[in-house]
């Protein structure tokens, strides 16, 4: 069975067509020619958290394939009212081709994965979010060309996001700079087994030099909406700036996996400026997630 729980689930070949396959979809789609290969295909998609981009992108991709997207909840379905994770994964299962989780815990998508002959997608988790980083490869791709021998720069959290460019550095054969507040590092044991592939700093300057890339996210992720306060202040000189952004190579260009916080991790000159490859890399979602779609349904 093939699931998609995080980047290195598959290899660096499989991840490779994947982005070369949807840089080819969105060419069809542009190009208004039908694809329905999913036609009569069911994605369940559960969500406990907020999301415009992914499930956006997943239920419009369904459709264009011709096949069907279920949103559900947590407040619409029983797993929201107690009901055990292994029971809903069986049945969810049992009807459906193939289930997509945005969810808090990362071991609930691990729960689904082994009670369930279907595959499973991680949409987010607490640890990671591998379709993210499938729309940002490809949108360097296009943009620029191979990511290998470059050098990204992560300023901002060590959070889910960072634990998959770190995942990404490996497979994609990048180094990645990792600037973060002290306290704000990400997990110890993705910087064990990412150690080859990263550098980590706590000074965001520095973490640019040299960088073709720059990437940040929000200092509070969802669930951590009571630390607000005391992350901007511990994040303060981690906004990615003009200032900051001259520090990087000249061609250097910036992503941001949405929403973001003008005035925050990120200032409006930036986001909204010429090196920002923002919108591409959200649109991204969907070319990349149709390409996962039909891999993953084989
Ligand atoms: N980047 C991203 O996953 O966006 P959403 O939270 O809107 O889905
Ligand atoms: N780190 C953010 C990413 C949102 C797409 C969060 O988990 O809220």
């Amino acid at each position: 069975m093939k699931h998609f729980i995080n980047l290195d689930d598959l290899s660096t070949k499989t991840l490779n067509g994947i982005i070369d396959n949807a840089i080819a979809l969105k060419k069809q789609h542009k190009a208004g020619e039908i694809n329905e290969t999913l036609k009569n295909k069911t994605l369940a998609m559960i969500f406990d958290k907020s999301s415009t981009r992914t499930r956006v992108s997943f239920e419009a991709g369904m459709a264009q394939l011709g096949g069907h997207a279920l949103f559900l909840s947590d407040r619409d379905i029983q797993l929201g009212r107690g009901e055990p994770t292994t029971d809903t994964a069986i049945v969810i299962g049992s009807m459906v081709d193939i289930i997509m989780m945005r969810v808090s815990s990362h071991e609930t998508i691990n729960t689904f994965a082994s009670n369930n002959s279907v595959p499973i997608i991680n949409a987010l988790s607490d640890e990671s979010h591998p379709c993210q980083l499938l729309a940002d490869m490809m949108t360097y791709k296009e943009h620029k060309g191979s990511i290998q021998g470059r050098t990204v720069a992560w300023i901002g959290d060590g959070n889910n996001m960072c634990h998959t460019y770190m995942q990404a550095a490996k497979a994609f054969g990048f180094t990645l700079n990792i600037a973060t507040p002290k306290g704000y590092e990400p997990n110890q044991t993705f910087t064990n087994n990412y150690q080859d592939h990263i550098v980590l700093f706590n000074n965001a300057k520095k973490a640019c030099q040299n960088a073709d890339l720059v990437v940040t996210d929000v200092w509070a992720s969802m669930g951590q909406e009571d630390e607000q306060a005391k992350r901007a202040i511990a994040f303060k000189e981690f906004q990615v700036d003009q200032d900051l952004m001259k520090h990087s190579n000249s061609d250097a260009v910036f992503m941001h996996c949405l929403p973001a916080h003008r005035g925050e991790e990120v200032s409006a000159d930036v986001i909204d400026g010429s090196q920002s490859l923002v919108w591409d890399e959200a649109e991204n979602r969907l070319h990349a997630q149709k390409s996962l779609l039909l891999y993953l349904l084989g």
